[in-house]
C-alpha cells in the first residue's frame, strides 16, 4: 500500500491484520512498520481497530510484545534525565477510586533525596486524574514547558504534570481508537501502552501499583498478576529497573472519591494525619521508590512526620502557579446516604462509589468534558465499622442537586450492612519483581 505523498510502504496494513488475525507472528519489521505508519496516518483507523481487535483475541509473543512497546517509545521522545544530580524513579497506579497516592508520594520521595518526574495523565470513566485533582488548586497548571519541567525537577525534586504531545504518540492515538473499539482490556495492549508511556519519562527505575478488585481494570487476582509480571518485563526489557505491587481496589482507598476533596486528604497525609490506608499505601509505595532508587537509607515516616514532604508539596504547588493555602472549591448541594440496617458494614463497593462520584461530576463522560471541582463522595465509614440504621455513611457533594438521583442508583447494590465484620483484605495483596 500506498501513503498519500506517494511513499511506497514495507507492508500492506490487510497483510499484517490477517497474520495476526490467523493466529502468526509478527516479524520485528512488520512491527515497527505498523506501529510507525499508524502514527503518520498510512494506517487507517479502521485498519489499526482490526489490528487491535486480532491483538486483543490472540494475544502478543514476548518478544512481539516488547517490540511493539518498544515502538510505541521510538514514535516519539524518551526524556534524557541524565541532567539531575539526583536519581529518577516514577510510579505509575492502573487507577483506582479514591486513590489520590500520588499527590503525597511524589513530595514524599523527591523529600527523600529522589526526583520525581510524573507525567500524568486526566480521568475518564469512574477513577479519577491525577491532573483533574491537582486542577482544583486554585491557579495551579498542568502544562509546563521543557525548561521549567527540567529545573522544577532538579530544584524541588518533584513534578506531576501533563504529558507533552510528543511522549509516546503512537499510544496517544491507539489509546483514544481502542476505547472506541471495545479493546482496552486486553493485557498485551494496556502494558505496552502504560509502559511505552513510562519508559519515555525516562527514569531508570518505576514503581507500579496494579490495582485489583471491583473498582480497577484488573478485578481478579489472576489477571492483574499477569498485567503485573508482563509490565515487569517489559520495564526489565528496557533496563528500567521495574517493581509492582498487587494492591486491594475492592472498597475505595481512604474517606474521599472527588477533586478537591481528595486534595484536602493528601494534604492531611502530608501534615501527618489521614486515613490509615491512605498513609500505608504512601509508606509502601515511598519504600519501594526510594528502595528502587538506591536511597534506601531514607526513612519516608521521618520525612512525613517532621513536615519535610509537606515542604515539597507547598513548593511543588507554587511553582506550577497554585497556591497551596487557598481555600479549595467545595460544592454547596449535600446529601446523606444512610445506612440501611444496624450492623457491620460489610461491603462498600469501589465500583459504586467511583461510578456516583463520577455521575455527581468529579469524572467526565468524553474526554472533551469538564470536571467539578467540588463533587465527589466522602464516606462517613468504612468496611469493618458498626452501623445503626439511618446512620449517614456517605455523603454526596455536587455542584446541581438534580445529579443526586442518579449517583443513588449508582450505589444501590454497593453497600451491604451484616451482622459480622468481613475477612480483612490486606492492602498489598502481592510483589512482583
Ligand atoms: N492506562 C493506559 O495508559 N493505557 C491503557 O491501556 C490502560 C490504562
Amino acid at each position: 500500500m500506498s501513503a498519500g505523498a506517494g511513499r511506497t510502504e514495507l507492508f500492506s496494513a490487510v497483510d499484517v491484520i490477517r497474520a495476526k488475525r490467523d493466529g502468526g507472528e509478527l516479524s520485528d519489521e512488520q512491527i515497527d512498520w505498523v506501529i510507525d505508519a499508524y502514527t503518520r496516518g498510512a494506517v487507517a483507523e479502521e485498519q489499526m481497530a482490526a489490528l487491535a481487535m486480532a491483538v486483543f483475541w490472540r494475544g502478543l509473543a514476548p518478544r512481539e510484545l516488547s517490540r511493539w512497546t518498544d515502538a510505541m517509545i521510538r514514535s516519539g521522545e524518551r526524556l534524557d534525565l541524565s541532567f539531575l544530580s539526583r536519581p529518577a524513579v516514577d510510579k505509575h497506579s492502573t487507577g483506582g477510586v479514591g486513590d489520590k497516592i500520588t499527590l503525597p508520594l511524589a513530595p514524599l520521595v523527591a523529600a527523600c533525596g529522589a526526583a520525581v518526574p510524573q507525567l500524568s495523565g486526566r480521568g475518564l470513566g469512574h477513577t479519577g486524574g491525577t491532573l483533574d485533582k491537582l486542577e482544583s488548586i486554585p491557579g495551579w497548571r498542568a502544562s509546563v514547558s521543557n525548561t521549567e519541567f527540567r529545573r522544577q525537577l532538579e530544584e524541588v525534586g518533584a513534578v506531576i504534570c501533563a504529558a507533552g504531545a510528543d511522549l509516546a504518540p503512537a499510544d496517544r492515538k491507539l489509546y483514544a481508537l481502542r476505547d472506541v473499539t471495545g479493546t482496552v482490556d486486553s493485557i498485551p495492549l494496556i502494558a505496552s501502552s502504560i509502559m511505552s508511556k513510562k519508559i519515555a519519562e525516562g527514569s531508570a527505575a518505576l514503581v507500579l501499583d496494579v490495582k485489583v478488585g471491583s473498582g480497577a481494570f484488573m478485578p481478579d487476582l489472576n489477571s492483574a498478576r499477569e498485567l503485573a509480571e508482563t509490565m515487569v518485563r517489559l520495564g526489565g526489557d528496557a533496563g528500567v529497573r521495574t517493581v509492582a505491587l498487587l494492591t486491594d481496589m475492592s472498597t475505595p482507598l481512604g474517606r474521599t472519591a472527588g477533586n478537591g476533596l481528595e486534595v484536602a486528604e493528601a494534604v492531611e497525609v502530608l501534615a501527618g494525619g489521614g486515613p490509615a490506608d491512605v498513609v500505608e499505601l504512601t509508606l509502601t509505595l515511598a519504600r519501594e521508590m526510594l528502595a528502587a532508587a538506591g536511597r534506601e537509607d531514607a526513612d519516608p515516616a521521618d520525612a512525613l512526620r517532621d513536615g519535610r514532604a509537606m515542604d515539597v508539596w507547598r513548593r511543588m504547588i507554587r511553582a506550577q502557579g497554585g497556591d497551596p493555602d487557598a481555600a479549595l472549591p467545595a460544592s454547596k448541594e449535600r446529601h446523606d446516604v444512610a445506612a440501611p440496617a444496624t450492623g457491620v458494614l460489610t461491603r462498600l463497593d469501589a465500583l459504586a462509589v467511583g461510578v456516583a462520584a463520577w455521575r455527581l461530576g468529579a469524572g467526565r463522560a468524553r474526554k472533551e468534558d469538564g470536571v467539578s471541582a467540588g463533587a465527589g463522595v466522602r464516606l462517613l465509614a468504612r468496611p469493618g465499622d458498626r452501623v445503626t440504621a439511618g446512620q449517614p455513611l456517605l455523603e454526596l457533594h455536587a455542584d446541581d442537586p438534580a445529579r443526586f438521583r442518579a449517583a443513588l442508583a449508582a450505589l444501590t447494590d454497593g453497600i451491604e450492612v451484616g451482622p459480622a465484620p468481613p475477612a480483612r483484605r490486606p492492602l498489598v495483596l502481592d510483589r512482583i519483581g
